[in-house]
Formats: structure tokens, sequence, C-alpha cells
């Protein structure tokens, strides 16, 4: 039987050893099934296992709907085909945090906050000055998201959370490209209140005191639909942090900073700037992409093909699609012609008929072509990951508004099963 046809009021039943229990079943909009055991615990003394939580379902939520199987990806019942081509970055955040498409008067109003509140207090240029040039600027992004906390304390009042919202939205741009200008040892440069949110990060990150940086239309649009496409993804890794901290209701910013933190890895968001290492180690070593597929097959190398693969996606991922197409067309016009296109686009060839991906349904995921409209873009590869933490601050945020607003929601606390040694005596250190 096909989940779609299970009945509401469908119970799934466990058998463990000769006892049965009966369990309800959750049933969501777009007919995904869940057996809820919730009260598993108390009914049979037993727990779940579920390494990487890749069965396990930590909420119910009206955000994001993603179909691995079939492609899908809508944000707020809208496919993010439809929001790539028809909307901006700053509407679709308004739709993620608020549910709802917005009238022209309240995007208007929130476009007017979201630019009054992009300076960062003065006070916080010093935190800056104490970092490394070296230092990653996902470091510092996470470090001075948590450090808004002690500038803007929440008092657990809605509207201090609605305007903490606001301002951390407006001065996650300030900040990311601040921390740019950090490690080159340039002055910071100042955002604007005329440009959209896209073009003041790039005037921010290529504006120098002597010359202003005139955005070019290409750039300021191919980053708006970047921010659209990584804006959210239900419940990923990053996600789930930001819900985990935000269950012991730590305030946005500390939850938001901990976000941060968890999609640098490389298995995450990191992997867009591994995925240009990797194209970069493939041109330099001839452009033999060939070699780097057979390597990503043998299980002994420790290789991978990085920005392919997808917990979720066993079909091509929508943003990789429509990103292949916008790394074309940008690049065409600036008439930049990048030697990386094509040998990630040969790459995506072979490995796409190669038996190894096609078995374990492997595919490029949003990550293997952002990086080459980035660097198109002049962005340094360190910062890719914090472009994608610009993109995806509206789905953290939205996710924890709505777990803080759903109720009877329980601190996140999983349990496990202990492997370790049982109850044994202590020895002093004579007799060792
Ligand atoms: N290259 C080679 N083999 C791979 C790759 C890859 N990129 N991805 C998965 N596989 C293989 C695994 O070795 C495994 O093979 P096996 O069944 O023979 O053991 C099989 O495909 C299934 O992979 P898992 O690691 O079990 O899949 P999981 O869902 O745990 O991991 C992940 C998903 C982390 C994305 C993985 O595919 C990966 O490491 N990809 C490269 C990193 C990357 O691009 N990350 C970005 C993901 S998108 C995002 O977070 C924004």
């Amino acid at each position: 039987m096909s989940t779609t046809d299970l009945k509401l009021e469908a119970k799934a039943k466990l058998t463990l050893e000769d006892k049965e229990y009966e369990l309800p079943v959750v049933k969501g909009s777009e007919s995904e099934v869940g057996i809820d055991i919730t009260k598993l615990r108390n009914i049979s003394g037993a727990i779940t296992l579920d390494s990487g939580y890749a069965n396990t379902g930590s909420c119910q939520s009206a955000i994001t709907f993603i179909d691995g199987e079939r492609g899908i990806l809508r944000y707020r019942g809208y496919p993010i085909e439809e929001l790539a081509e028809k909307s901006n970055f700053i509407e679709v955040a308004y739709l993620l945090i608020y549910g709802f498409l917005p009238t022209k008067a309240q995007l208007d109003d929130f476009h007017y906050k979201l630019t009054h509140h992009s300076l960062l207090h003065e006070d916080m240029k010093k935190f800056f000055e104490g970092f490394p040039p070296t230092a990653h600027p996902m470091g510092i992004l996470s470090a001075m998201v948590s450090s808004l906390s002690a500038f803007y304390p929440e008092a657990g009042y809605n509207a201090d959370i609605e305007l903490n919202i606001i301002r951390l939205i407006a001065k996650l741009n300030t900040i990311a490209a601040f921390s740019y200008k950090k490690s080159i040892g340039q002055p910071y440069v100042y955002p604007q209140n005329h440009l959209s949110y896209a073009a003041d990060f790039l005037h921010m990150m290529f504006s120098v005191p002597t010359e202003p940086y005139e955005v070019p239309k290409a750039l300021e649009d191919a980053l708006d639909l970047l921010l659209i496409l990584h804006a959210d993804h239900e419940q990923n890794c990053s996600t789930s942090t930001v819900r985990m901290v935000g269950s012991s209701e730590a305030n946005l910013f500390a939850s938001i900073s901990a976000g941060i933190c968890a999609l640098w890895g490389p298995l995450h968001g990191g992997a867009n700037q591994q995925v240009i290492t990797m194209l970069q180690k493939i041109q330099d070593d001839g452009g033999d992409y060939k070699k780097y597929v057979n390597l990503a097959k043998d299980k002994e190398s420790k290789f991978k093909l990085m920005g392919f693969g997808h917990r979720v996606y066993k079909n091509f991922d929508p943003r990789a699609r429509i990103l292949k197409h916008a790394a074309d067309r940008v690049l065409s016009e600036l008439g930049i012609k990048d030697p990386m296109l094509d040998i990630a686009k040969n790459l995506e060839d072979i490995a796409l008929k190669d038996d190894f991906f096609v078995e374990r349904k492997l595919y490029p995921n949003v990550d293997f072509y952002s990086g080459i409209i980035y660097r198109a873009m002049g962005i340094p590869t360190n910062m890719f990951t914090v472009m994608f933490a610009l993109g995806r601050l509206p789905g953290w945020i939205a996710q924890w508004k709505e777990m803080r607003e759903t109720p009877g929601v329980r601190i996140y606390r999983p349990r496990q099963i202990f492997i370790g040694e049982t109850q044994r005596s202590y020895v002093p250190i004579s007799k060792r």
C-alpha cells in the first residue's frame, strides 16, 4: 500500500518480543506519513535508534516541503522555480518568516526596516580588530552574531523578538562584508539605504573610499537568485542545530550563531568552498576529471566528489539545475570564460552515467555550481560559506520562530543506547 492511501486513523503496530503496541500515525498535507513514537518509551520501555536521524521527524513544520524522490522544493507551497524566476530575496525572506507573500505596503515597510537597521554599533568594529587577518570569515561571522546578543538583549517580549529578527537580517550583510574587508586590510565600507540587499552587500565588499563600486545588474541579480535558492531547506544539519539550541529558549542570536557553525562543515554548507578547491586540483592536475570520478568510487581513497550527493534528494536537486543555467548565463553576460565550469560539467556528465553514482542516486547538489558564480563575482573562496549563511538566514529565523510559537514544544533531548562499561569499582593509581 502506498502511504498516500493511508487513512488518518491508521495505527502502526510494533511487536517487541511477545507484546504488541499500537502507535498513532501522523499524516502531513503532502501525504507524508510518520509514526508518532512520543509515548513509545513510556509504554514499551524501548527507544528508537536512528543514526544521523535519517528516519526521524523532529517536528511538524509548515515552512518548506521537499520531495527528494521527485526533486521538488517549495517554500510555503510556492515552487522554488517560480520564486527564483519571479520573486526577490527580501520578498522570499518575508514569505518564509511570516508565512504569506507580502502586499506592496508590507514589503516596502520590511525593506525600509532592513535598510535602517543595517549599521553595526560602532563598538562592534573593535571586535573585528581583534581577529588575525587569517581568520576564517565563518568563525568571525558566528562570533559576531553571537555578540549581537550583548547589544540587543531579548527580554522575551514579542516586540523585541520581531525587532531582533529585522536587526539580524539587516546586520548580517554588513558583518559578512566587514569580515572580508578585515581579512584584506581595507577600511570598512558602510551600507547604503538606496541599494537592494544583494547590491548593498556587493557595494560593501568591493567599494573603497577612493572609488565606489558600481554594482553590475547581472551580479546583483545573480546574487539575489543565489540567496533565494539557499533561503530554506527544512530540517537540515544547521537548521536542526538552530532548533536544537533554540529549544532551550536560548535567544535568537545565540541560536543562529550555532547554526552558522553547523553550516561551516564540508559535508554541509562548507562543501561550496570544497567544490572549488576540488575543481582547482583537477585543473592543476591537467584536467583529468575521469581520474577523480574513479577516485571517488574507490572507498579506500577517502575522496568524495564534493557538491555531489544529498541525504534527501535522490533525484536532481532543483536548485542545482537552476544554478547550472545561471552559471552559463552570468559568465556569458560578464564575458568570462572559466575553465572550471567546463570541468564541472564534464564531471557531472560522466558521474551521471556511471553505475556507482546511478545506483546510489548521487546527483549534483546546490553547492556544485554556486562557487563558479561566486568566483565570477570576485568573491574569494573562503567567503563562499558565508554567502550560504546570508541566504539561509531567513530559513533559520522562520524555523526558530515557528518552534517558539508552537505550543507544547519541548526541549530537544535525544536518548542513546549505552554501549560502555557496566558498573565497576574505582582502582587506586598504585594498583593500576
Ligand atoms: N562522492 C562519492 N560517493 C558518495 C558521495 C560523493 N559525493 N556522496 C555519497 N557517496 C556514497 C557513499 O559513500 C555511500 O556509498 P555506500 O552506500 O557504498 O556506502 C552512498 O553514496 C550513500 O552516501 P551516504 O554518505 O550514506 O549519504 P548521506 O546521506 O549520509 O550523506 C552527504 C549525504 C553528506 C551530502 C554526502 O553525499 C556527501 O558527503 N557529499 C559530498 C559533500 C557535499 O556536497 N555536501 C553538501 C550537501 S548539500 C548541503 O548540505 C547544502
